[in-house]
């Protein structure tokens, strides 16, 4: 049977794991107020002044999903452009002003940047938080990208570490790091009475002692973080996808579990997914529907409440709900696209056709009540899962069964069948 379009303001994710809220739109002017003060860490990577443009890699289908050979280049964001270079500044320091009034007094902010931002972003992070609330600017150092012949190649990132006030929460005790072996090479080793080995040095008339079983803590040089690997099973194929471990070394030593974490150009979610696996709240904004497509998946484990605009679709929608004891089965037969849907984008191979659910990436099977569609099942394209489910469960509760389609270009758009007694 076809479905027909539905509307919906808001969708939530019914899990049991805590979680947080995604929102489709611009940082500067998504309505925030219910956040106002209550951010613990903020964290911000936003767009640099490369003047790029950012493609994410999408799979298409079964086969695309196990060759990696069929997929679609879907235009994810753009970097600012050098000239003029005071509108980087511009947004920069709105997006920071933003960020000071999410904060807690007791909160923090890390600021990513990058060799195209990194000087101005300092300057205005003084200028926002006052100098008084500097607390680290941190290298993170990489190996990944080309070498340069022309100047030393350049392979660290610098996240600027600010407090809002200093009444500022942080315990570094929450994120010991492995020790290295080459840093006590020179000292000398000895056991105490109790058998603890240590080794020690004396400098300036005073001696040092660092015992072996002593948890040592990351300095402001971050060279034990890799950056995301091409075969990684974190991997979104969102572009600029930062590592998780990195975002859990800030939301770890700044944030308690309960806390609320903020990103406000949250990309693939990384700080988000970082937030919800260490058990903390979670707000997470992006103004491209690629970067929300890739959240919603990444974090569909975790209950979530999604402001995001329904996308036009022009798909037809064959679907059928089938009442049982307890429940609906909710079965997604076809999701048909006129053809040349493809067409504005690149893709591979070039004939490349959407047949059956090809064109899905996502799909979720919920109720519909009041405006609010509430997802009770999803099925997911992975590595893992290439292969979508055809067949969901819902519970039979009040509402209209209907299913929310993310399709492989991103668009969320909500179908509708039956009506549910
Ligand atoms: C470098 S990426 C973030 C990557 C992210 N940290 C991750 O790990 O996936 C920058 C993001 O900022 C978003 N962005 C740019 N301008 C924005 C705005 N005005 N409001 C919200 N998001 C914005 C882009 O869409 C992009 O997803």
């Amino acid at each position: 049977m076809i479905w027909q379009r539905a509307e919906c303001f808001r969708e939530i994710n019914d899990r049991i794991n805590d979680g947080g809220y995604l929102l489709l739109g611009d940082a500067l002017e998504a309505d925030l107020g219910e956040f106002m003060g209550q951010a613990q860490c903020v964290y911000l990577d936003p767009p640099g002044i490369t003047g790029g443009s950012f493609t994410c890699r999408m799979r298409v289908g079964e086969a695309g999903w196990q060759s990696g050979k069929k997929y679609v280049e879907l235009p994810a964001y753009e970097d600012f452009h050098p000239k003029p270079r005071q509108s980087h500044d511009a947004f920069l320091r709105a997006l920071l002003r933003r960020a000071r009034a999410l904060l807690h007094d007791s909160g923090s902010i890390f600021l990513h940047a990058d060799q195209s931002t990194a000087a101005r972003a300092r300057m205005l992070m003084d200028e926002v938080f006052g100098p008084d609330n500097f607390r680290n600017e941190i290298i993170w150092r990489y190996q990944t990208g080309g070498r340069s012949k022309r100047y030393f190649s350049r392979k660290h990132d610098n996240i600027y570490f600010y407090a809002k006030s200093a009444e500022h929460y942080f315990d570094i005790t929450q994120v010991p790091a492995q020790k290295k072996a080459e840093r006590s090479n020179h000292m000398k080793r000895h056991v105490d009475e109790k058998g603890r080995s240590y080794r020690s040095i004396t400098t300036g008339g005073k001696t040092y002692i660092y015992y072996d079983d002593e948890p040592v803590y990351p300095d402001d040089v971050w060279d034990d973080v890799s950056s995301m690997q091409q075969k990684d099973p974190q991997r979104t194929g969102y572009p600029a996808q930062k590592p998780q471990a990195l975002l859990d070394r800030m939301i770890l030593s700044t944030t308690k579990p309960g806390d609320l974490v903020v990103d406000l150009t949250c990309g693939s979610g990384t700080a988000l997914a970082s937030a919800a696996a260490h058990g903390r709240r979670f707000l997470g904004v992006d103004s491209s529907q690629v970067a929300l497509a890739a959240c919603r998946k990444r974090l569909d484990s975790y209950r979530l409440v999604i402001q995001s605009p329904l996308q036009e679709s022009e798909a037809l929608v064959d679907a059928s709900a089938m009442p049982g004891i307890g429940f609906y089965t909710v079965a997604l037969h076809a999701y048909t696209l006129p053809s040349g849907p493809l067409a504005p984008y690149q893709h591979s191979p070039a004939g490349l056709d959407l047949v059956g659910l090809d064109g899905v990436d996502q799909w979720y099977a919920g109720l519909l009540n009041g405006g609010v569609f509430t997802a009770y099942a999803s099925a997911l394209r992975q590595k893992q899962t290439p292969a979508l489910p055809r067949e969901l469960e819902v519970p039979l509760l009040r509402g209209t069964v209907a299913i929310l389609i993310v399709d492989v270009m991103g668009r969320r758009s909500l179908w509708t069948g039956a009506r549910a007694e």
